[in-house]
C-alpha cells in the first residue's frame, strides 16, 4: 500500500506516469470511456483547515473517478471530543479506501498513515502541500514541453523559480523538494528571518537529493533571469496573531509589476490561491499576460485524479 505525504513518494518515472495520466484525464475528461480506477469505492476527505480548491477538486476527483467523496469535517467528528488520531485512523480504515487529510501537523498525517490501513494523500499541512507542487509542476510543464506530454519532465530541468514572500511556508518546502526532484532551481527571497529551515534541508539529505535552492533576502536577485516568479499568502492559516509583524517584514517581497520586469520577458506569474490582492501581489500581476493562476487552479483536478489513479493500481 502506497502513500502519497510528500514530494518524494514516488520516483521521478512515477511523476513522469502520473503526468502523463493527468494530461490523458484532461483531454478525455466527460467522455463515457474515461477510466474509472476508483469504482465502488469511498474515498474520505478530512480537513482540519478551510479550503476551496483542494476540497472541491478532491470531491469531483473522486467522484469522476467512480468513487464515492465522503465528506468529513474535523469538528464533527468524536476526534473534536477527544478520541484519539490512532483509533480515528484504525476505526476509518474500516469502511474506506483511501483518505485525504489536510491539516495542520504533518505529524498527523504520518500517524493516519502507519496506524490505519488504507492510502493516505496530503492535502497539505504546516510542512509540505504536495498535490499543489505536482500540480504547479506539471502546468509549467504543459507550457514549456510545447504540450508533448513525452517532453514534460525534460522542460523542466535547468528551469529557474523564483519564490517570494513567506519563504519558511509548506509551499516554500515543496518547493526545495520539488525543485531537487526534478532538477529546477529554485531561489527563495523572503526576509531574514524567514529562511527556510533544518526540517527541509534534513529531509533532502534522508531522500538522497541534491540541493537545487537557495536563500536571498534580495527579491530582485531571486527574480532576474527567472522563467516564473511564484508567490503565496503572507498570512498562512494559524498566523493569524503575527498578521501586522508579516505585512511589515514582507512588503519589499510583492509581486508588482517592477519586479516581474527583472524576470525574463516570457517569465509566468503563479500563485496557489487565495491570493490576497495588495499585499503578496499587486492586482496588475494577477491580471497580466503572464498570469497562469487559473490554469493551476484546474489543473489541481486533472493532477490529483493522476495522483489517485496512482495509489489505487
Ligand atoms: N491552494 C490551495 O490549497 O487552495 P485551498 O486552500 O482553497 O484548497
Amino acid at each position: 500500500m502506497r502513500h502519497f505525504l510528500k514530494e518524494t513518494d514516488f520516483t521521478r518515472e512515477e511523476i513522469a506516469g502520473v503526468f502523463a495520466t493527468a494530461a490523458a484525464m484532461k483531454r478525455d475528461r466527460g467522455r463515457c470511456s474515461s477510466a474509472q480506477p476508483l469504482a465502488r469505492q469511498s474515498w474520505g476527505l478530512l480537513f482540519f483547515k478551510k479550503s476551496t480548491r483542494t476540497r472541491v477538486s478532491f470531491q469531483v476527483g473522486v467522484h469522476e473517478l467512480g468513487g464515492q467523496p465522503v465528506m468529513l469535517n474535523a469538528d464533527e467528528l468524536q476526534l473534536s471530543r477527544g478520541e484519539s488520531a490512532a483509533d480515528t485512523a484504525r476505526v476509518l480504515s474500516r469502511y474506506l479506501h483511501g483518505l485525504v487529510l489536510r491539516c495542520y501537523s504533518h505529524s498527523l498525517l504520518e500517524e493516519f498513515a502507519q496506524v490505519g490501513s488504507v492510502p493516505v494523500v496530503n492535502a497539505l499541512s504546516d510542512y509540505l502541500h504536495p498535490c499543489q507542487i505536482y500540480t504547479d509542476f506539471f502546468t509549467l510543464a504543459e507550457r514549456w514541453s510545447g504540450g508533448n506530454p513525452d517532453r514534460y519532465l525534460e522542460s523542466l530541468k535547468g528551469r529557474k523559480i523564483a519564490f517570494l514572500g513567506d519563504t519558511a511556508c509548506n509551499m516554500a518546502n515543496s518547493f526545495i523538494l520539488g525543485g531537487a526532484l526534478l532538477g529546477v532551481e529554485v531561489v527563495l527571497a523572503g526576509p531574514e528571518d524567514y529562511e527556510p529551515g533544518g526540517e527541509i534541508r534534513t529531509q533532502l539529505k534522508s531522500d538522497g537529493l541534491a540541493p537545487t535552492w537557495s536563500f536571498t533576502t534580495d527579491p530582485v536577485a531571486a527574480v532576474r533571469g527567472a522563467d516564473m516568479v511564484y508567490t503565496d499568502v503572507w498570512v498562512s492559516m494559524g498566523m493569524e496573531a503575527e498578521k501586522a509583524e508579516r505585512l511589515r517584514q514582507m512588503q519589499p517581497y510583492q509581486v508588482n509589476t517592477g519586479l516581474m520586469r527583472a524576470a525574463k520577458p516570457e517569465a509566468l506569474f503563479m500563485h496557489c490561491l487565495p491570493a490576497h490582492a495588495g499585499e503578496e501581489v499587486a492586482q496588475e500581476v494577477l491580471d497580466s499576460p503572464a498570469s497562469i493562476i487559473f490554469d493551476q487552479a484546474e489543473n489541481r483536478l486533472h493532477t490529483q485524479k493522476a495522483i489517485l489513479a496512482h495509489l489505487a493500481s
